[in-house]
């Protein structure tokens, strides 16, 4: 028996290990990981994970107002418009009163006063300072980053900032009441604050996800019409017989 395919098995084999390699370089257990990061954080059962899951959407709307009530004094949100939250967790007619009481600037009046008018659904998150300076000078020198997309900057996201959140020995989550009565305890703020800043950071998850078992189901039925189509077309040849006649 031969083994001159040795060398070749052996860089099919590596090559097809390499993303498997540098996944478990990435796992939170991984020692350079915990490093760099401290201790992994736990994993918790998130109610939107997993392929058929979709989000828990009183508690984006739960986490929204813990997000305005406590996060949104210090860390921007500069990605996410009011109008992103019509039909996630409001109404239109509560998403328009919650944008008009904020003010936004828009342009200025024939003598250059730049002047503001009440927000409207289209207007983004309002910034809580001016700009990068006037935030790390009330903050002590440190920069709350935006906080748009990061459940997905962070490594092991949504686990990583509810740790955060909740592993202090102070509590950092202030008190919020809850409109709908749910407990303000510190787990179910930060779970809720979690879900929304997911929503935020991948708002079209749901729509994704039902996409994908429509185009499965289709594509399924369209396999079914091929192999019956490859069937017909290819019965002359499968069912034909050869004979030799040697005599003649
Ligand atoms: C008093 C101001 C303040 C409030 C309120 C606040 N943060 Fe922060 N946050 C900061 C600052 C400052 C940093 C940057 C810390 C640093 O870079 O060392 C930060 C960092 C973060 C980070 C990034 C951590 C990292 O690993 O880079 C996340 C996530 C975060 N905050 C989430 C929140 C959430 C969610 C809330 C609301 C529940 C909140 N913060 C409330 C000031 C605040």
């Amino acid at each position: 028996m031969s083994f001159r395919f040795l060398p070749k098995l052996t860089v099919f084999l590596s090559l097809s290990c390499t993303p498997i390699i540098t996944l478990q370089n990435l796992t939170p257990t991984n020692p350079l990981v915990t490093t760099l990061n401290g201790l992994a954080s736990p994993h918790y059962p998130w109610p939107h994970e997993g392929i058929p899951s979709s989000y828990d959407h009183a508690s984006i709307r739960r986490g929204h107002q813990v997000h305005t009530q406590v996060c949104a004094s210090c860390h921007s949100m500069s990605l996410i418009s009011y109008r992103d939250l019509v039909g996630v967790a409001y109404t239109e007619e509560m998403v328009k009163a919650m944008a008009a009481e904020i003010e936004v600037e828009d342009g200025s009046n024939d003598e250059g006063e730049i002047f503001s008018r009440p927000g409207k659904l289209n207007d983004r998150f309002p910034q809580p300072y001016a700009n990068e300076s006037a935030a790390r000078f009330a903050n002590g020198g440190a920069y709350p980053p935006d906080l748009s997309l990061v459940t997905k900057a962070r490594h092991n996201g949504q686990n990583y900032v509810f740790a955060l959140l909740t592993d202090y020995c102070d509590p950092l989550l202030a008190a919020v009441e809850y409109e709908d009565g749910t407990p303000a305890t510190e787990a179910q703020m930060g779970k809720d604050v979690v879900s929304f800043l997911s929503w935020a950071a991948e708002p079209e998850m749901e729509e994704r996800k039902l996409m994908g078992f429509k185009w499965i189901f289709v594509l399924s039925l369209a396999l079914l019409q091929a192999t019956y189509y490859r069937r017909l077309r290819w019965s002359v040849l499968k069912s034909r017989k050869l004979v030799l006649d040697i005599v003649n």
